[in-house]
Order: structure tokens, then C-alpha cells, then sequence
């Protein structure tokens, strides 16, 4: 285990972070010829994301061309192209991802979990050198991508059954209809592979698992409480989901 401790900013509110993402977008590119970056979808991302695609649109992210970018997890079933998917989410709001896409250097996380196709996508990750800057958020049951409390630390890609608040966090986007029960996720090892992670969390209903993930016990009952163990890995708050944290208590 690596012993250096998140870096954790607590931001004047969530607007703050979409330059300080951006600009880890632009160190990412000058760092590596083609670097890999995962996206992590949700509402906490969206203002960034309509933001890099404004920047990319106006031509603002030098050496955009190099990018090669994946993301986080899929609702099973999902296809790329369909509404309530997370490569539509980001696609939404991000149309350069979509052109991406049909390049080949948007890389969609499969929406079927057979064991060949979580393999494929795997392996398709290290080909392209390893995710070198993962964007993370952090569910309020203390989830990180779909790893629901319990996944074991050492997991891969996999499906999974989605808990009962990640399926009510999702029920506006899918209303009228249910929101699946299942998805394909990233798993926990496969993000601690990434170089950098920075992660993001915003609003009250975050605090309670913001504080696990930092002050609690590093177990898989908060999976993203494993950041601690990573080394190179940014926290970004606002003051609501800051406000349960003990000053001076964030620790590897
Ligand atoms: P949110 O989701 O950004 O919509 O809050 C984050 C997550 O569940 O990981």
C-alpha cells in the first residue's frame, strides 16, 4: 500500500470544479502521447462535461486529437446509442465523445457481461496503456463506479446487481419505466490501476459517505474508502458534502 493521503480541496461550491477538471484534462494531454481517460458519468460530472465540450468545440484543449477515453460502467442492456445508457449520458453532454466513438478512440464499457466481453474491453484498456486519469464520483451508499458496499476489493469488470438507492438515484432518468436492476461495471482493482484518480462529490446527501470514504475504515462495507490506498488520487468537495468530515482526520 502507498502511504501518500488523497489531497482533498473543499471547493466554495460545485461550479469551482469544472476548471480545476479541465485543467487536469490538459496536464493529462501534454504528459503522454495518447493518454487514456475515464470518464465517470452522473449528475456530478455534467456541468464539466458541457464544459469540455464547449473547450473542445472552441478548439481551447491543445493536442485534443491524442485523447483516447473510456468511462466507468453500463446499465446492462444499454446500448451506446440508447437514451437512460451512460454512453448516451455522456454523448448528451459531451458531443465530441460520440465522435470519438465512431473513431474507435472512445472505448464503451460493454452492456452485455459476458465473461469474453469484459475481457475484450480489459484488454483493450491495457493495449491502449492503462487508464492514465480516472474521473470518479461516489454514490451515497459510499459506491464507486457500480461496486456496491461488499465487492471485494481485488475485482475486475463484472456485472452487478445495482443497490436499492443507486436504482432511486436513477429512477428520474428513467421514468416512467423502472430503472434496471443490473449493470456491467468497472471493478475497484481495475480503477486503483489508473495513475491519477480524482474524484468528486457535491451536495448534502453525499456527506455521510464522504466521510466514510475518508475517516472511516478502509473496508468494501464504503468501497470508496480504497482511494486511501491508490497515492495519487485528488478529492474534490463542496462544503455540503465536506460537512460531516473531522478537520485534520484525513489519512492513507
Ligand atoms: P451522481 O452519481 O453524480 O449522479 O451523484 C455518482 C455515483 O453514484 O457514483
Amino acid at each position: 500500500m502507498k502511504s501518500s493521503p488523497p489531497e482533498v480541496r473543499i471547493l466554495a461550491n460545485a461550479a469551482a470544479a469544472v476548471p480545476l477538471l479541465l485543467d487536469e484534462v490538459r496536464t493529462l494531454l501534454t504528459s503522454s502521447k495518447s493518454p487514456l481517460l475515464g470518464f465517470a458519468t452522473g449528475g456530478t460530472f455534467t456541468a464539466f462535461l458541457q464544459a469540455l465540450g464547449h473547450e473542445l468545440g472552441a478548439g481551447r484543449i491543445p493536442a485534443a486529437g491524442n485523447l483516447l477515453a473510456t468511462h466507468l460502467d453500463e446499465y446492462l442492456g444499454y446500448a451506446p446509442d440508447q437514451k437512460g445508457g451512460m454512453v448516451h449520458e455522456l454523448g448528451s453532454a459531451c458531443p465530441h465523445l460520440l465522435a470519438m466513438l465512431a473513431k474507435g478512440t472512445f472505448f464503451p464499457v460493454p452492456h452485455d457481461d459476458a465473461p469474453a466481453s469484459l475481457r475484450a474491453h480489459e484488454q483493450r484498456l491495457q493495449r491502449a496503456g492503462g487508464v492514465q486519469l480516472q474521473f470518479l464520483g461516489i454514490g451515497r451508499n459510499g459506491h464507486l463506479a457500480f461496486n456496491e458496499p461488499g465487492t471485494p476489493f481485488d475485482s475486475g469488470f463484472h456485472g452487478t446487481t445495482l443497490a436499492e438507492t443507486t436504482r432511486e438515484d436513477a429512477r428520474a432518468r428513467f421514468r416512467p419505466a423502472e430503472p434496471p436492476t443490473r449493470a456491467v461495471t468497472s471493478g475497484i482493482a481495475t480503477i486503483l490501476a489508473a495513475k491519477r484518480l480524482v474524484l468528486c462529490a457535491f451536495g448534502k446527501a453525499k456527506a455521510p459517505a464522504v466521510a466514510a470514504m475518508l475517516q472511516g475504515p478502509v473496508a468494501p462495507t464504503c468501497p470508496a474508502s480504497v482511494v486511501r490506498t491508490h497515492g495519487n488520487v485528488l478529492v474534490l468537495l463542496d462544503r455540503e458534502a465536506a460537512s460531516l468530515l473531522q478537520s485534520g482526520l484525513v489519512g492513507a
